[in-house]
């Protein structure tokens, strides 16, 4: 047995509720951190599992004291979280530089050019070797030609996590796997997918800015084999496309709401402010009967979010919940909110399936 760690992304219950439903069950959790304890022959598999999978941000081998001896050999610089690990190595092991880390966060230098040590507990320290795709992630969040974060656009990270969750419902039958989304937006869920080796199906009422993203796909962090088709659809209506007989599985969002700036939340009454939950209830529901009536899609994992407004006291989902139980869903959630501290919409993930 050998063991592995990994930081668990900020938001822990999401990435928690994303491991879980993963195979390799957590052996010990210890602040931000997940220990594992995995077998000599499923290594390669828990390596092929983190590439999948987007809940942690750094990762890789569990090392004794001893161990460390060969570690920081060549090393004059070291990345740690706390500097009692850095007194120790500086006392023990003569390392003579090192810079002081945020468990989350990932310093280029230290990634590219140095070691990065976390102290887990008495004589046990993570050796971080691997870490998040951060250059994908801030390449599709920041860089598409045609993007608006003003409207919602999906975090990159989250729609990783949300595709990870979607296979992990998929039964072992699909290959390859093939992602739907139907409110494709700018593509946040094609660029993901794709660069995880994932076929894409992308639809929209309005497909354009997707089509405009379409030269992005040469960049070389996107590329790869997986195939990828937009077609225009407005989910108010039936889904009739012959190809939709080839999707695994649904990753959507479609939008937070209006723009929530706290000035303009102060002057909405109460019944405006219900006008525009009604319009999101209707959008969700609708295209959830819709998709529940087609012969093939009915039976696929849907894992899409809801907004949740921070300032509105209701959970706005009730009744997109109470929706999806009356078509024979069964709905799972994390317990946690996706959200940033000064944002005033947030959004629940859910998990809805079939049979
Ligand atoms: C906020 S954007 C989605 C962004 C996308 N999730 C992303 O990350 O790029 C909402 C999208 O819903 C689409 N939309 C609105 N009404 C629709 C409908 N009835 N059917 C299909 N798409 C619709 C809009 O055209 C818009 O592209």
């Amino acid at each position: 047995m050998n063991k592995y760690f990994a930081v668990l992304w900020r938001l822990k219950e999401l990435a928690m509720f994303e491991w879980s439903v993963w195979w390799f069950a957590p052996q010990q959790v210890w602040n931000d951190c997940v220990v594992i304890d995995v077998a000599d022959e499923q290594v390669d598999r828990l390596h092929d599992f983190f590439q999948h999978l987007g809940w942690s941000v750094k990762r890789w081998r569990v090392v004794t004291a001893e161990e460390l001896w060969e570690i920081l050999k060549h090393g004059t610089l070291l990345g740690v979280t706390d500097t009692a690990l850095w007194a120790f190595c500086k006392k023990n092991y003569g390392v003579k530089r090192f810079k002081k880390l945020a468990i989350h966060h990932t310093d280029k230098e230290i990634k590219e050019w140095w070691i990065e040590l976390i102290a887990l507990w008495y004589e046990l320290y993570g050796h971080v070797e691997h870490y998040q795709h951060i250059p994908l992630y801030e390449a599709i969040d920041f860089e598409k030609p045609v993007r608006g974060m003003q409207i919602g656009m999906m975090p990159a990270k989250l729609t990783h996590q949300l595709i990870s969750i979607a296979c992990a419902h998929l039964s072992l039958h699909w290959s390859p796997v093939t992602i739907y989304d139907p409110f494709c937006g700018f593509g946040t869920t094609w660029f993901v997918a794709n660069a995880l080796g994932y076929n894409t199906i992308c639809s929209d009422i309005n497909p354009t800015p997707t089509k405009q993203n379409l030269p992005r796909r040469n960049n070389q962090l996107f590329a790869t084999d997986a195939l990828f088709t937009v077609f225009k659809h407005d989910v108010m209506q039936p889904f009739v496309a012959p190809f939709l007989q080839h999707v695994s599985c649904i990753v959507t969002e479609w939008r937070l709401g209006p723009i929530m700036a706290k000035k303009s939340v102060q002057n909405l009454t109460r019944q405006q402010l219900q006008e525009k939950i009604t319009d999101i209830q209707t959008m969700y529901t609708t295209f959830l009967s819709n998709i529940a009536a087609h012969p093939h899609c009915s039976t696929v994992p849907i894992v899409i979010t809801y907004p949740q407004w921070t300032f509105f006291e209701a959970d706005m989902s009730l009744w997109f919940i109470e929706h999806a139980e009356t078509l024979w869903y069964t709905v799972q959630q994390p317990s946690q909110l996706y959200m940033r501290n000064d944002q005033q919409v947030a959004r629940r993930v859910f998990v809805l399936q079939r049979g």
